[in-house]
C-alpha cells in the first residue's frame, strides 16, 4: 500500500524521533510505513477514515494492531491517550501545498487541519505531526520543536517537517533505524554488533565487571534499556 505523501522513504527519520512509549497511535494510517517498520509498543492503534484503507489492513490480519475506522480528531477526544502514549499524525497535506487537487478518498480541509491541531495541543502524551513546512502549523503549535527531513514522493524529493511537542530525545523506543542514511545505519550496526561480540567473547568475570561499571556510569539509561524489552 503506498499513499501520496506516504512515509515509505522517510520512516527512519520519524522513528528516530520517538522516545519510549507503551501505546502507539498512528492517526492517519494509510499505508502505515511507520507502523509497519517500528518496533511494536505494548498496544498499537491504527486509525483511518477510509473504509478501504482499514479493510486492507484487516486483510493483513496482524493481531498486534488494533484498527479503528473513524475520524482521528474525534477518536483522540473520545479516548484521550495517557502520558505514556505516542501519537503519530500524518494527515493529508495542507490544501494549498498540494499540486494535485485531491489525493485521498477522505481528504482534509484547512478547517480539519485546524481542528486536529487544536486537539493535539491539549493531549498529555508525546505527539509528532508531519506535513509540508507551514506557517499555519507553526502558529498553531507554539513551543513545539520542528525537524525538517526529505521525503521521496511521487512528486520527487520534497522537504517535509515533523513538529513534536517534546525536545529531541536522547533515549529512543527503537534503535534499529538510527543513522542519517544507509551508510551511517550500516556503520552503526557494525559497531554495535562488534561491541556486543567483544563482551560475549570476554571471560565471564571481565564481562560482568564491565557491566557493573556500566550500571554505575549510566544507571538511568540502563533502566530504560532494560524496560524496553519487546512486549
Ligand atoms: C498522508 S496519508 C497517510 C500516509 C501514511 N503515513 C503512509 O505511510 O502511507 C493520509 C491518510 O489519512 C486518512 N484520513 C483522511 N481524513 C482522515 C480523518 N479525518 N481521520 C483519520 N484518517 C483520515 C486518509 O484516508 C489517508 O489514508
Amino acid at each position: 500500500m503506498t499513499y501520496p505523501g506516504g512515509k515509505g522513504r522517510a520512516y527512519q527519520r520519524l522513528i528516530n524521533l520517538m522516545p519510549p512509549h507503551d501505546v502507539f497511535i498512528e492517526t492517519h494510517l494509510g499505508g502505515g510505513a511507520v507502523m509497519l517498520k517500528k518496533r511494536r509498543a505494548a498496544r498499537n492503534i491504527g486509525i483511518d477514515a477510509d473504509d478501504r484503507v482499514i479493510a486492507r489492513w484487516r486483510e493483513r490480519g496482524d493481531p498486534m494492531i488494533e484498527l479503528v475506522l473513524g475520524d482521528a480528531a474525534s477518536y483522540l477526544v473520545e479516548h484521550p491517550p495517557g502520558p505514556a502514549a505516542m501519537v503519530f499524525c500524518d494527515p493529508p497535506y495542507w490544501p494549498e501545498s498540494r499540486r494535485r487537487a485531491r489525493c485521498y478518498r477522505c481528504d482534509y480541509t484547512a478547517a480539519d487541519h485546524a481542528r486536529l491541531l487544536a486537539v493535539l495541543v491539549e493531549l498529555r502524551c508525546k505527539v509528532i505531526i508531519t506535513g509540508y513546512p507551514s506557517p499555519a502549523y507553526d502558529a498553531a503549535l507554539p513551543g513545539w520543536h520542528a525537524v525538517d527531513y526529505v521525503n521521496c514522493t511521487q512528486m520527487g524529493a520534497v522537504t517535509e517537517r515533523a513538529w513534536t511537542n517534546f525536545a529531541p530525545p536522547t533515549v529512543l523506543h527503537d534503535y534499529d533505524h538510527l543513522g542519517i542514511d544507509f551508510r551511517e545505519r550500516e556503520a552503526l550496526r557494525r559497531r554495535r554488533t562488534s561491541h556486543v561480540r567483544k563482551l560475549q567473547r570476554a571471560p565471564a568475570l571481565e564481562r560482568n565487571a564491565i557491566l557493573a561499571d556500566l550500571v554505575d556510569a549510566f544507571p538511568d539509561e540502563l533502566k530504560q534499556a532494560v524496560g524496553r524489552r519487546a512486549p
